[in-house]
């Protein structure tokens, strides 16, 4: 009984894959120490949880969305193929030519029997030595064939789907840019990682364990059936019988085994969430003690993903041994049959092999259809993305008017909202001229960043109008708009890369212009002393990287871009003094001749500014210059006392304790 080898075995290859997923996730936790097999307490509580009845943790509860979205839907939706197909479209000439060669595969496949047949009565029983070594030779020459075929027959399919989804997923990270910020708010990290990785690969699945071998499938059962009545009905007749047991059983068992691995894949995503939650979190963890917690955490996953395995490998193995047995039952209901009506020797062996052969399309269309299902399903979410409807800063026709002049910034009784209800800005109204520095001060929360993203238009303003140039932000394509500013952000986000890299924001660095940027801000030389000087690497985040060092490379990332106009969200954490003078002296060049909205906290930078506008509550309560907003005695003067009068003499503070110490 020959059953489906290994090699062809769609869901054996893809549990595999899952398996070998999840080892690879499984592995730099232990070596992060996320539990130290040392611990022998850590021990004693990997012992309860194992025993422990599957009790949902926190981790279950967070991702409860992750859970329900990896349901498994309709194995063929025409629609979902139809989008499918466009980016098979342009390699579909491979397509042809893979569809071929399953067809004649197909056909060699049920012609060998035949020969055998022939060969065998009228060679062996007849005697005739010519006849078998035809036959022979035509065996091997058909085998020879199919081999070739199928290998050029896998090859053009699986290129055709490794293209196809190369192209999708650079299809689905470019879209992903074009959706507005507001979006990535509700959409966690992990859930958009796995559509461009997991669900892509889902379908690229299909292709590469043979969707279209199912073709293959159906015409080879079809052909075996009309074969062997051909060869004798009555046989042909009791084999059939037993087909609509195994029709139920495989059902049955493919049912069961869909769950199973419905649910391998919802742990895989757990696990990778988790993987990911605790090593992003790891300082938080290490520091706070967390280790046994999320241990704990990630056992209920780990038990849980191993139980789904177990599952899944056990229909497994009982669909492969029930399609053994009918196939062993058929068989010999046919060795009975023969007693009572015989046939020549040959026709036994040709109907032997159809037997063996009929079952194998049964089985391979099964496990097939799974995963198309599987495939379908990650469609379904790749594409349901991509229908997303909403665009980052679309130009709108008929807010585009011509500038109005003047103002290089302005805001005219402008509210806002992240979430309905929930005011942010309130009514707020001002105006920057060419040139103008204006300085943005109030408590925390009280809107400043908000004002910024407004005028980027990273999000929208719900009443009023934000202007940029004198014209309507909603009037201007996002690169015109974008172009006019060179932001500095309160958290200083660095690219993987080099410094130079980072300095030039993406675009290809040209040396000269990236030193001349560190040069003007004064700290070329500071950069130049880290070992690989502009060329030195960044790591993820920037880790590598001081908070003052990060921020000085910000700033020459805008005076890399040299842009009118001019953002700065000045961050809190203080630096040492060397670094602050650096960062002055960094915000002078920035400064100079240049339109600026600043969100200050350093007296010095306020000072600066031609005018200051006192944020609270999203409302702008007060404005006016530095001594004018003093005198007033509101809320800036409060802010300014609890500011900067408390810290005012901390340097004198420190030189006496220095003074103490050298002592
Ligand atoms: N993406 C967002 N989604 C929902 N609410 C937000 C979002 N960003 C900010 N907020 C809320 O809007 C308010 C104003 O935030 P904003 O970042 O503008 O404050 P800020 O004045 O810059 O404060 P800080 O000085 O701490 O930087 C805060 O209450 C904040 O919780
Ligand atoms: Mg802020």
């Amino acid at each position: 009984m020959t059953a489906p080898s290994s090699t062809e075995r769609p869901s054996g290859v893809a549990l595999e894959e899952v398996r070998s997923d999840a080892a690879e996730v499984l592995q730099p936790g232990a070596s992060m120490g996320l539990r130290p097999p040392s611990d022998a307490g850590v021990l004693a509580e990997e012992r309860r949880s194992r025993s422990r009845p599957t009790v949902p943790g926190r981790t279950e509860e967070i991702l409860r969305a992750f859970h329900e979205e990896s349901a498994i839907g309709k194995a063929y939706d025409a629609r979902l193929m139809a989008e499918i197909w466009k980016f098979v479209w342009p390699y579909r000439k491979l397509l042809w030519v893979a569809l071929a060669g399953i067809v004649i595969t197909a056909a060699g496949g049920l012609t060998r029997p035949l020969v055998m047949r022939e060969a065998i009565d009228d060679g062996a029983m007849a005697g005739n030595a010519a006849v078998l070594t035809r036959g022979g030779l035509l065996l091997v020459a058909i085998i020879l064939v199919e081999q070739l075929l199928t290998f050029a027959q896998m090859y053009t399919v699986q290129i055709v789907g490794a293209r196809a989804m190369a192209d999708l997923r650079r299809h689905v990270f470019g879209f992903l840019h074009r959706l507005p910020v507001s979006f990535f708010d509700r959409q966690p990290v992990g859930r958009l990682v796995t559509r461009v990785t997991n669900d892509v690969d889902a379908i690229l699945e299909m292709f590469a364990q043979g969707v279209l071998m199912m073709f293959g499938d159906y015409i080879k059962l079809l052909g075996i059936i009309i074969l062997m009545l051909v060869l004798d009905w009555k046989l042909a007749l009791i084999g059939f019988a037993t087909a609509p047991p195994v029709a139920v059983l495989v059902t049955i068992v493919r049912r069961r085994s869909r769950a199973a691995f419905r649910e391998i894949r919802a742990k895989t995503a757990r696990m990778n969430a988790t993987m990911n939650e605790q090593v992003s979190g790891m300082t938080v963890v290490q520091a706070f003690g967390k280790q046994e917690a999320a241990a704990a955490d990630f056992d209920h996953i780990n038990v849980a993903y191993r139980e789904a395995n177990i599952s899944a490998i056990t229909y497994e193995a009982m669909q492969d041994a029930a399609i053994e047995m009918v196939s062993a039952v058929c068989l010999a209901s046919i060795i009975v049959a023969l007693g009572v009506h015989p046939v020549s020797f040959g026709t036994v062996v040709a109907f032997t092999a159809y037997i063996n052969q009929f079952f194998e399309p049964i089985a391979m269309l099964a496990q097939r259809y799974t995963l198309l299902q599987s495939a379908m399903a990650g469609a379904e979410r790749v594409f349901g993305l991509l229908e997303t409807l909403e665009r980052d800063a679309p130009a709108q026709r008929k807010v585009a008017e011509p500038s109005t002049g003047g103002a290089a910034v302005g805001f005219e009784r402008v509210s806002f909202a992240y979430k309905p209800g929930v005011s942010v800005l309130e009514d707020v109204s001002f105006e920057a001229r060419p040139g103008e520095k204006i300085a943005l001060v109030g408590p925390t929360g009280s809107g400043k960043t908000t004002i910024t993203s407004l005028l980027l238009r990273l999000y929208e303003q719900q009443i009023g109008v934000v202007r940029v140039d004198g014209k309507d932000v909603r009037g201007l394509e996002r690169h015109d708009l974008r172009g006019r500013f060179a932001v500095v952000p309160q958290d200083v986000f660095l690219f993987p890369g080099t410094v130079a890299t980072n300095i030039a924001a993406g675009e290809e660095p040209d040396g000269e212009r990236v030193a001349e940027a560190l040069r003007r801000i004064g700290a070329y030389d500071l950069f130049m002393r880290r070992a690989g000087g502009l060329d030195a690497k960044v790591d993820e985040h920037g880790g590598n990287f001081s908070a003052g060092e990060r921020q000085l490379i910000a700033f020459a990332r805008a005076l890399y871009r040299d842009a009118p106009i001019l953002i700065l969200d000045e961050a809190t954490a203080s630096v040492d003094s060397d670094t602050e003078a650096r960062l002055q002296r960094a915000l002078d060049e920035l400064l100079r001749g240049r339109t600026a909205i600043v969100i200050a906290h350093r007296l010095s930078t306020i000072r600066r500014a031609d005018r200051i506008l006192v944020l609270h509550k999203g409302r702008i309560v007060e404005q006016g210059k530095h001594e004018e907003l003093l005198a007033l005695g509101g809320l800036y003067a409060k802010l300014h006392e609890l500011q900067f009068r408390k810290s005012a003499p901390a340097p004198e503070r420190a030189n006496g304790r220095l003074r103490q110490t050298s002592a």
